[in-house]
């Protein structure tokens, strides 16, 4: 089994990846790790908190940053709601560790005998303040499954993808850190699909998740309707923890990113250096494509543990 930390903001997308996470055998959720991000962060854990709570599942929760490194936090409440689920409100939590996410980062792998893969599925706060504080243990994280930035553009402004734009520093330290980076960013993860249809299979087939993750995607839905005038939402954060599992639902080329993180136009934009001596150093392997039938299948199979064709 793969040791995973998941890092995140939940968010309606962090809530079907985590969902996935504890449904997929061949991953071993050791912790969750929250971080400002969609919503503060007190939101974020709160989120966290009641969805492990609903899915049964024993495992530490705590508490990351409240703000990027620099910039002041922005928040995505428009497409998220303002409590980071689409307005419902969970009331029974799990117990929050007392343990912050960086004390969390240090016991677990420190004291791991096998490397642990992180997958980073909000703004990268919590990872880069690793990375600085303690580069003795970085040969202890087998790879950072993240999802951030794209080589196209982003969607937060045209330039900055959402996790890139607001911790645009974060995700420059975690890009140079030498960790092998799988960057599930905008090129791939937009491809993803979710539609009314789907939320109400799950509604209909998937118990309580089911239930919960129906509704906390109908605001995200009629955000997409209204703002991008498509019929679905993205799938973003679930194509880092569905990489582990099943590369092969994917395409991705090697790159030499890098991020712009200066405040303006371009700030969180990422891009691949393509002079032939920057080929050479390739920092991440950037998800460029993906498989969206094969994907919402196993989602929507996974997650009602039923067969739904
Ligand atoms: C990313 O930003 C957040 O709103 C989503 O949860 C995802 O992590 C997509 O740009
Ligand atoms: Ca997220």
């Amino acid at each position: 089994k793969r040791q995973i930390i998941v890092d995140c903001d939940p968010g309606v997308d962090d809530a079907f990846a985590l969902a996935m996470a504890f449904a997929e055998d061949a991953l071993d959720v050791l912790a969750i790790h929250t971080v400002a991000g969609n919503v503060p962060v007190e939101h974020t854990t709160k989120n966290a908190r009641g969805l492990v709570q609903l899915l049964g599942v024993d495992v530490p929760i705590s508490k990351g940053a409240t703000a990027p490194l620099l910039f002041e936090p922005h928040f995505a409440a428009e497409v998220h709601g303002k409590n980071g689920f689409g307005e419902v409100e969970l009331t029974d939590l799990a117990p929050l560790s007392p343990l912050t996410a960086m004390e969390s980062y240090v016991k677990i792998l420190s004291e791991a005998e096998e490397k642990v893969s992180i997958v980073a599925i909000g703004p990268l706060t919590n990872v880069a303040l690793l990375i600085k504080s303690y580069p003795e243990l970085l040969d202890k994280i087998d790879c950072i499954s993240l999802m951030g930035g794209g080589l196209k553009g982003g969607n937060t402004t045209s330039a900055g993808e959402f996790n890139f734009f607001y911790d645009p520093h974060a995700a420059h330290i975690v890009l140079n850190s030498g960790v092998p980076i799988i960057m599930s960013g905008l090129d791939a993860t937009e491809q993803s699909t979710f539609r009314q249809s789907d939320a109400n299979i799950l509604k209909e087939k998937g118990g309580e998740l089911g239930r919960l993750l129906h509704d906390i995607s109908q605001s995200a839905l009629r955000f997409h309707k209204e703002a991008n005038h498509t019929d679905y939402m993205n799938l973003h954060d679930v194509m880092s923890v569905l990489y582990l599992v099943y590369p092969e639902f994917f395409t991705t080329k090697d790159a030499f990113v890098k991020v712009a993180y200066d405040e303006g136009v371009m700030r969180g934009f990422s891009h691949e250096d393509v002079r032939l001596q920057a080929s050479n150093n390739p920092n991440a392997k950037v998800m460029v494509g993906l498989d969206d039938e094969k994907i919402i299948r196993k989602v929507l199979q996974t997650l009602t543990d039923k067969d739904v064709s």
